[in-house]
């Protein structure tokens, strides 16, 4: 499958409908997704990245019904990962003097992953190579969301090639923003965004102030991922920014792991308490055992404050719970209120070990949390509305 986007661009790239996780069983991807790799036909022909190495024979195959492979001038890497460079090593077995336009870091880490020195130019920001009618412009983006990301810019055409920025696991024929489903798209966008470039939020905003600041024009943003935004691109634009400032919603998440339902009831009964302060708040009480971890920690990201609670096990916690803890931590959350909750038996260590947990994890931890010995009678139960009326008056 190929498409022409204009005259000047194709998208050359593999639509993998069946992912359904994505960086080995990290993240979810429960729309599929897509490796997008553009072909740029003007004096010369330029192809923006590549696809996943799973895909390599299926992406020459299909390149070379577009266009005789020893007529491709430059290849552009906005990005080494394997997802976007896979199918390099291939390509560059069949064109092997072709210069590969991409950022320094860029060209260090090629080599680290295919050990092969291959014709690299090296570019910065402000660097344009001339294709005809049209040229090239290269914007470094380093940590959006890897060291040696890069935007490149096609003039004329006004085309931002974003690699991984802006982009969402969303497979779908219909490729534009204005066709696909756009409640969907944005939750994938802002899953993307939260589970791949939360922790360099400061980075991300500079970035997109600099972009804003150059004032190009743009008609469309091909990302590295999923669906091309066309219709008013510089929404998502200006979304990005928005998520980069530490975002949240009037969302308190509630995230909890149980053996035998009272921590569940805890939940439950914190968020009747909660709700009596806080009428007008989202309040989503997620199982970390039953949804998605990935889906769990975008709920975070819309949130303005989480609790989170899990029974005492082996003088621990939940493993459930653990991991999105972990998650929470690795990915950085600023300026979230949060405390702890839980049940045990004897020990009755998890709500001490939570509270530690997000106390590292930068988040404002507003009190010791609560825990209930076996399972809460009808004072247990009190105590826990309590807490959520008392946690309510706090994030207020
Ligand atoms: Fe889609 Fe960072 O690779």
């Amino acid at each position: 499958m190929s498409f022409k986007i204009n005259n000047t661009v194709t998208w050359v790239g593999k639509m993998d409908w069946e992912l359904r996780k994505f960086h080995g069983e990290e993240y979810s991807t429960h729309r599929g997704s897509s490796y997008n790799s553009y072909l740029i036909k003007d004096e010369k022909t330029v192809l923006i990245d590549t696809v996943w190495q799973a895909f390599t024979k299926e992406f020459i195959a299909n390149l070379e019904k577009e266009i005789d492979l020893k007529k491709i001038d430059f290849i552009v890497a906005n990005h080494s990962e394997i997802d976007h460079s896979g199918a390099l090593p291939e390509l560059m077995r069949l064109i092997p003097n072709t210069p590969i336009y991409c950022t320094k870091t860029c060209a260090k880490l090629l080599k680290a992953h295919y050990h092969q020195d291959w014709n690299f130019v090296e570019v910065k920001t402000g660097d344009t190579l001339e294709i005809g009618k049209n040229k090239l412009m290269f914007i470094e983006a380093k940590m959006l969301h890897w060291p040696d990301s890069m935007f490149t810019y096609l003039t004329g055409e006004n085309i931002l090639f974003s690699s991984d920025a802006f982009g969402q696991h969303f497979a779908s024929e219909l490729m534009y923003s204005d066709k696909v489903d756009s409640e969907g798209l944005l939750y994938e966008a802002m899953k993307y965004y939260t589970n791949i470039l939360t922790p360099f939020n400061p980075l991300v905003k500079k970035k997109i102030e600099e972009l804003l600041s150059l004032g190009l024009p743009i008609n469309m943003i091909c990302p590295g991922h999923g669906i091309i935004w066309r219709d008013n691109p510089s929404e998502i634009i200006k979304t990005y920014l928005e998520w980069s400032k530490n975002y949240k919603e009037d969302q308190v998440t509630i995230i909890y792991d149980t053996m035998w339902n009272s921590t569940r009831r805890m939940a439950e009964t914190i968020a009747e308490g909660l709700k009596e302060i806080e009428a007008n708040t989202t309040i989503k009480i997620l199982s970390s055992s039953k949804y998605d971890k990935n889906d769990i920690v975008t709920e975070v990201f819309k949130s303005k404050a989480i609790l989170i609670g899990s029974s005492t096990i082996n003088k621990g916690i939940l493993s459930s719970t653990a991991a999105i803890l972990e998650m929470i931590k690795g990915l950085g959350f600023k300026e979230k209120k949060a405390a702890a909750f839980g049940s045990y038996g004897w020990s009755g260590e998890s709500v001490r070990l939570i509270t530690e947990e997000l106390t590292k994890a930068g988040l404002e931890v507003v009190n010791e949390g609560i825990r209930e010995e076996w399972i809460p009678g009808e004072a247990g139960l009190d105590r826990c509305r309590d807490f959520g009326r008392n946690f309510g008056e706090k994030i207020k």
